[in-house]
């Protein structure tokens, strides 16, 4: 998905190689997005065209890795390295193709016309882009890229050109140009006519700022100013005499805007999160929001909070990939899903988040779960426990296919949002459409700040630490895990329920151990690989509590191996799928002593009576299945409701070497990205 991220330098002398050095390393922190090209504007008279104005801003964009954009930057002797600049203000951005194929023109920032009067970033998608164009193509306007984005700086510029008079501000003319945009965006503007200023906007796509200042804290609060009409230019014309509502308006200070906060960590952790259409404005060194309009409900400001992730919290440290680092800390990041909300000893679950709701919860009519991905897979891997713990109906919804059946939703459901990210587009649009409905809204989420976060009733933080390979893993974990701590919450005055509780947390306590166990089998699941790596396809099957690690198994295994992959219920094979069995088709099955555990010896002769050779993940010493077993990882058992936590992680690692095995870069599968922000 695009990355965001720029960088303002307010009386903090630069020169431009540092300055090019900051947007570089940023986009090399949203990388893990995904995306195809990226580019750069900094301000400087540009040598290679020639323009020696010295408010005019360069673009350098490169189709390919951040890497081939940063070589680019120093083979093309484009702007002089060595001049220091006290007040600057660049852009950085990477783009994931979506209108118009990966390549430098198609790539941002997206610039005004050949004198690049302004220039724009933007992650999302803008819906009535072909009617903005068409108006523009007849207004005179000439498009270069075929990007959807590319109406913004034309737009902005055609409002600039058609001003009443010449005083418009800025941020009026953002202010404008967002009420004509319909869909999703973050967007940060640059312009030749308003140097060292910045002005940024949000609706649907996640932006933040960053600010950090060397002489005194930053506010903890920005004020929101609401303008309409002149109102508007009177609280612009005060401010400017009059510093009292912004952010220290003359002092040095460093800004820093992005799309997450991995790219702004390593600066400051003193962060803004910004809201749906407001408009952030930073000039003379002093940020202040604006919006249009106070509508009822809205927070008339914006808390500059204080991030607790460490900058070693989001490096690869000695493993070879994020994803590889992920499966390692799930021992750690269980732990920290559970910290401060299980007392052992007393055995309670406390989730803070849901506490006020709990009645309401209690008295509703059903359970609806939705996801996309790996996070509905937490959904459907924890439906049995909530059923069996909540006595309520449960419903696992894939967010997409729950918005194309208009599925009705009613006041009295609770309805969760599962998703990693917080930002996923299909997800956001359910919640959005549940509430809408008035059903109560209860986000898990692991990105603090995220808009499910921030737009649900209510929550839990999975609290897994960044995750930042593609491939979800952790964040799978720990969405299970607080499944579960939510349907003992629920549970915990059912007193025909109280061994089965008890049984679970016991087991809760002792899971980082066995996580470790599992773990320890590295080495002969790599052996496994190096057999396997060649093949064109794998098949994962179980039942019961293990279909979700068959589902998300297949899932890990075709995202970065590009491996044909299915998960398939142990129950369906007669139905279809045991045509596929053969003696070449390689088969891995989840065999566990549980509930269903006869039910897949069956499944289990079914395919070695059609010669299959299976790979069976079993519990330890089962002599039985092991004899019948081509070759077997043998798993330390728990509770049938948390063994689907032990079970995939095996298939998180078999993946993982399989890609590695395969020459694959684990981290960015091809044609993926980290948080999907459009439907
Ligand atoms: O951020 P989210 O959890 O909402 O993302 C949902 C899916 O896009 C995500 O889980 C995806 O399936 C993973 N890349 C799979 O590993």
């Amino acid at each position: 998905m695009c990355g965001i991220f720029a960088y303002l330098n307010y009386q903090v002398p630069r020169t431009r190689k540092e300055i090019f050095e900051t947007l570089v390393k940023g986009l090399q922190r949203l990388e893990y997005r995904g995306y195809d090209s990226a580019g750069v504007a900094v301000d400087g008279p540009n040598k290679t065209t020639q323009d020696l104005n010295n408010n005019s801003i360069c673009l350098i964009k490169k189709k390919g890795k951040v890497k081939a954009l940063d070589e680019e930057i120093y083979q093309k002797d484009t702007v002089d390295l060595d001049e220091t600049l006290s007040t600057h203000f660049g852009l950085a951005h990477t783009r994931w193709a979506t209108h118009g194929e990966p390549s430098a023109l198609n790539s941002h920032p997206h610039r005004s016309d050949k004198n690049n009067e302004f220039v724009v970033i933007h992650n999302g998608i803008i819906t009535n882009y072909k009617e903005l164009k068409k108006y523009l193509i007849n207004k005179g306007y000439e498009f270069e890229s075929e990007t959807d984005t590319e109406v913004i700086p034309k737009l902005i510029k055609y409002l600039y050109d058609n001003q009443e008079n010449d005083s418009i501000t800025f941020s009026k003319l953002v202010e404008r140009v967002i009420q004509q945009l319909e869909g999703a965006f973050a967007l940060v503007f640059k312009s030749r006519h308003y140097p060292g200023e910045a002005v940024s906007t949000r609706r649907g796509s996640p932006l933040l700022i960053g600010v950090r200042s060397e002489h005194e804290p930053p506010a903890e609060h920005i004020a929101v100013q609401y303008n309409s009409g002149h109102l508007r230019e009177e609280i612009e014309e005060k401010n400017s005499h009059n510093s009292s509502n912004s952010n220290g308006e003359g002092k040095a200070v460093e800004y820093y805007f992005a799309s997450d906060a991995s790219a702004i960590i390593e600066h400051t952790n003193k962060v803004l999160y910004l809201e749906d259409d407001d408009i952030a404005v930073v000039k003379g060194g002093a940020l202040s929001i604006h919006r249009l309009n106070r509508q009822a409900g809205d927070d008339p400001v914006r808390a500059i909070q204080t991030l607790q992730m460490e900058m070693q919290q989001i490096m690869k440290g000695n493993f070879e990939a994020f994803m590889q680092k992920e499966i390692f800390e799930q021992p750690e990041s269980v732990v920290n899903t559970m910290r401060g909300r299980i007392c052992f000893d007393t055995n309670k679950v406390i989730l803070g988040g849901l506490k006020d709701h709990l009645k309401e919860i209690k008295r509703c009519r059903r359970l609806i779960m939705i996801g996309c991905g790996t996070s509905f897979h937490a959904a459907v891997a924890t439906r049995q426990i909530l059923e069996e713990l909540t006595e309520l109906p449960v419903m696992v919804e894939l967010a997409s296919d729950f918005l194309d059946r208009s599925t009705p939703v009613f006041r009295d459901d609770v309805c969760f949002f599962i998703s990693q990210s917080g930002e996923t587009a299909d997800t956001l649009m359910a919640l959005r459409y549940c509430k809408e409905r008035g059903a109560l809204t209860v986000g898990i989420t692991n990105t603090v700040g995220s808009s499910i976060c921030r737009e649900t009733d209510c929550g839990v933080h999975i609290n897994a630490g960044p995750e930042i390979g593609v491939a979800s893993t952790k964040a799978y974990t720990s969405q299970f895990v607080s499944l579960i701590m939510f349907s003992l919450m629920l549970s915990e005055d059912r007193l025909s329920l109280q061994a089965r509780r008890l049984s679970i947390i016991n087991a809760l306590k002792d899971l980082p151990e066995l996580i470790r166990k599992v773990l320890s089998l590295d080495d002969k699941i790599k052996a496994i690989a190096d057999e396997l790596y060649q093949q064109r396809s794998l098949l994962v099957m179980g039942r019961g509590y293990n279909y979700a690690t068959c589902l998300e198994g297949a899932l890990k295994i075709k995202e970065i191996t590009y491996m044909h992959s299915e998960g398939i219920l142990a129950g369906e094979l007669k139905h279809g799928p045991l045509a596929l069995i053969d003696k070449d088709m390689p088969v891995i099955m989840i065999l566990m002593r549980d509930g269903c555990y006869t039910k897949c010896q069956n499944a289990l002769q079914q395919v070695t009576a059609r010669s299959g050779r299976p790979i069976i993940l079993c519990s330890q010493d089962d002599s039985e299945v092991i004899k019948n077993a081509y070759k077997t990882i043998e798993l330390p058992e728990t509770v049938d409701c948390l063994q689907g936590i032990l079970s995939v992680i095996p298939l998180q690692l078999l993946s993982f070497h399989l890609a590695v095995l395969r020459g694959y870069d684990v981290d960015c599968p091809r044609n993926l990205a980290k948080s999907v922000t459009v439907e």
